[in-house]
Formats: C-alpha cells, sequence, structure tokens
C-alpha cells in the first residue's frame, strides 16, 4: 500500500534500525534512523568509518545480505515501502529508479567484460540498437569527462584508474536517469582536480535532472561545497540533521563540533589536522545510554544512564543531546 508523502519528498527513512548477527550476538549497525529526501536534493550523510554510512545506503537498495540481518522500520521511496516489496518489484527500482555508486566500483564492476560494454548493456534495456547504444556510450565517456573516451571505453575495470573507474560508475548512472541517486564516497582515493570535477557532475545531475542525491562521506569540507541538507551519523544513529548553514554556522551536538574542527585547514598557521580521541564503539546490546559519551568531553552522569532525545531545534535542524534539550529549555 502506498503512503502519501509531502509534495517533493522522494525518499523517507522512518524508524530505520539494522543489526547483523555477529559472534557474541547482534550487532546494531543503525538505529532508528529518521530522514527525508526530496527531489533536486542533495542530502549529505557524514561520519566517520564504521558509523553504518553504507548500511544504510544498502538497505535502500535491498542489498542487505539476508539471513545474519534484521533490517526494520519503513524505507518509502514515491510512498512505496521498499523493506516490504518483492524481489521482483525492487529490481525493477534499482537501476532504473535508484541508482547508486558503490564505495569500492572494482567490486561492482565485472572484470571480464570491457567498461564500455558494461554501460552499453544499461543502455541497450531502453531498446537501441548496438551502433546507437555505443554511440551513446561514448557520448557519456566525454559527459563524465573520461580521458580518452573512445580508448577507455575499450578497457577492462582493472585497465583503470580508480577515479576513471569512479567515472565508468557515474556514466552508468547517467545512463540511467534514476530518480534518486545514492553516491558512497564517490571521491575517496582521488586526487583533488579529479574530486572536483566528479562533484561538478553531481551537481549538474541535480540541476539538469532534478535528481534527488543521497552523498556519502566522511570528508565534512566536501560536504560544505555542495550539500543542502546534512545528517551526522554516530555509531550506527543520525545525531544531528539540518540544513547546510545551520549545521556549518550552528553545529550543536558535540561530535559535530568536533569532526568540524578536525577539518584540514588550508594554511599552516591555522594549525594541524585536529583527531577525534577514542574510536566508534561496536554496539552489541543495545543500552540506554549516549552512544557518544565515552568520547564527549561534555559527558554527564545521566549521560551514561539514559537515551538523549532528538531535540527539535528548528523546522529543520535536530539533534540529539542532553545539552540541546537545555538549551531549548
Ligand atoms: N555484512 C556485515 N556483517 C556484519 N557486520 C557488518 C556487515 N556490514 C557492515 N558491518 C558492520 O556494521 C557497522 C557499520 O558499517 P558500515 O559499512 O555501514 O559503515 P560506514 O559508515 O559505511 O563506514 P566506512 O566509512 O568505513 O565505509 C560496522 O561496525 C561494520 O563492521
Ligand atoms: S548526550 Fe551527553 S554524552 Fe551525549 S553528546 Fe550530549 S553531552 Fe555528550
Ligand atoms: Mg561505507
Amino acid at each position: 500500500m502506498k503512503e502519501e508523502l509531502k509534495k517533493e519528498e522522494l525518499l523517507k527513512l522512518e524508524h530505520l534500525s539494522i543489526q547483523y548477527k555477529v559472534k557474541g550476538g547482534y550487532l546494531s549497525a543503525v538505529n532508528d534512523v529518521n530522514l527525508s529526501i526530496s527531489r533536486g536534493e542533495v542530502f549529505a550523510v557524514v561520519g566517520e568509518s564504521g558509523c553504518g554510512k553504507s548500511t544504510v545506503a544498502h538497505s535502500i537498495m535491498n542489498l542487505i545480505p539476508g539471513g545474519n540481518s534484521k533490517v526494520t522500520g519503513k524505507i518509502l521511496f514515491n510512498g512505496e515501502d521498499l523493506n516490504a516489496c518483492s524481489d521482483k518489484k525492487m529490481e525493477s527500482i534499482r537501476g532504473k529508479h535508484i541508482g547508486m555508486i558503490f564505495q569500492n566500483p572494482l567490486d561492482s564492476l565485472n572484470p571480464v567484460y570491457t567498461t564500455g560494454s558494461q554501460v552499453e548493456e544499461a543502455i541497450l534495456l531502453d531498446g537501441l540498437n548496438h551502433a546507437q547504444a555505443w554511440e551513446k556510450v561514448l557520448k557519456l565517456y566525454q559527459d563524465v569527462k573520461m580521458p580518452d573516451a573512445g580508448e577507455r571505453a575499450k578497457s577492462y575495470p582493472h585497465e583503470m584508474s580508480g577515479g576513471m573507474r569512479q567515472r565508468v560508475m557515474i556514466a552508468m548512472m547517467l545512463s540511467r536517469n534514476p530518480e534518486l541517486l545514492i553516491a558512497d564516497e564517490p571521491t575517496t582515493a582521488l586526487d583533488v582536480t579529479i574530486e572536483a570535477q566528479i562533484l561538478e557532475i553531481i551537481k549538474e545531475l541535480k540541476n539538469t535532472y532534478n535528481t534527488a542525491i543521497m552523498l556519502i562521506t566522511h570528508n565534512f569540507g566536501l560536504v560544505a561545497e555542495v550539500a543542502d541538507k546534512i545528517a551526522v551519523m554516530y555509531a550506527g544513529e543520525v545525531i544531528e540533521s539540518g540544513d547546510v548553514f545551520e549545521i556549518f554556522e550552528h553545529p550543536t551536538h558535540p561530535y559535530t563540533t568536533l569532526l568540524m574542527q578536525a577539518l584540514p585547514r588550508k594554511t599552516k598557521k591555522e594549525g594541524r589536522l585536529q583527531t577525534i580521541d577514542g574510536s566508534v564503539p561496536r554496539i552489541l546490546e543495545k543500552k540506554p545510554e549516549c552512544r557518544f559519551a565515552n568520547r564527549c568531553p561534555y559527558a554527564k552522569e545521566q549521560c551514561f544512564r539514559e537515551t538523549p532525545p532528538m531535540v527539535t531545534l528548528s523546522e529543520t535542524h535536530t539533534c540529539r543531546c542532553f545539552r540541546a534539550a537545555k538549551k531549548e529549555a
């Protein structure tokens, strides 16, 4: 059954929780995530390694390995709950309506076919003949600024650099023109110039096709460049979210503030890159405490025994912290 979403709203996650069965119990990889992405919006999901970013992305594509995992809550896409839809239906949505650039493009490209033929395969689904499809492949390779496009279309994945493989994935996405594009760390391992080009392509997608984009990254600097909205994740939870200006001008959760301080500075004088002490905990059993408590400079006794509330700071800005609750009161 379809649910009504707001006019421009395309994806809405409601109370999404994901657990993986591991040695010693169930790992709470994602806990009670609520967020919504509209058409024509770049929504960034930010957080350190292991915070659950890719797990959220994979759940939207229905790619969480079955058997050893539990996915609860709703994944509403165009009003339809993807967490409750059949494999067949999901196959028709994947690629055509929701596209994903995977964190490791080598994993998602087939090593035994040339990259051009893999992009062509996606295009042939549209009923074009071989010559028309190949022409479109070359045009897409040019659109993603692939160096020496004609030759590269005939290269195998292992013959390409990381940046070139990312471009192949983006070309594939462009060919399908999905309503929602999930880009999981699309610029990690790329040099700064290529990163900037890939970001340009993402912006163009949004502006030309009104595509909604979920941009997953651990790089706050990148977010400032392209995002409209941000969700900061920590240990499987969204701990703060809001418009990009709200988050950059009024970061409220201590973790968000620390992440921002860890941003690389442009000049030496401004100081060295700071890191946040400690590491993201693996939550094996749900306890009421704040998941950030063991690293938080402001932690009080209450933080170790109660779950902090999600505080509404504005229509768009929310933060899960007792300090924010105090500020609000
Ligand atoms: N298939 C799986 N089985 C068991 N645990 C898993 C599985 N996939 C991920 N995890 C665990 O779930 C947690 C979240 O992982 P996830 O890959 O979503 O993090 P991430 O935020 O994408 O990290 P990164 O920035 O390193 O890509 C981690 O503790 C990870 O070890
Ligand atoms: S709830 Fe407490 S421990 Fe958690 S972030 Fe806020 S102040 Fe820190
Ligand atoms: Mg990841």
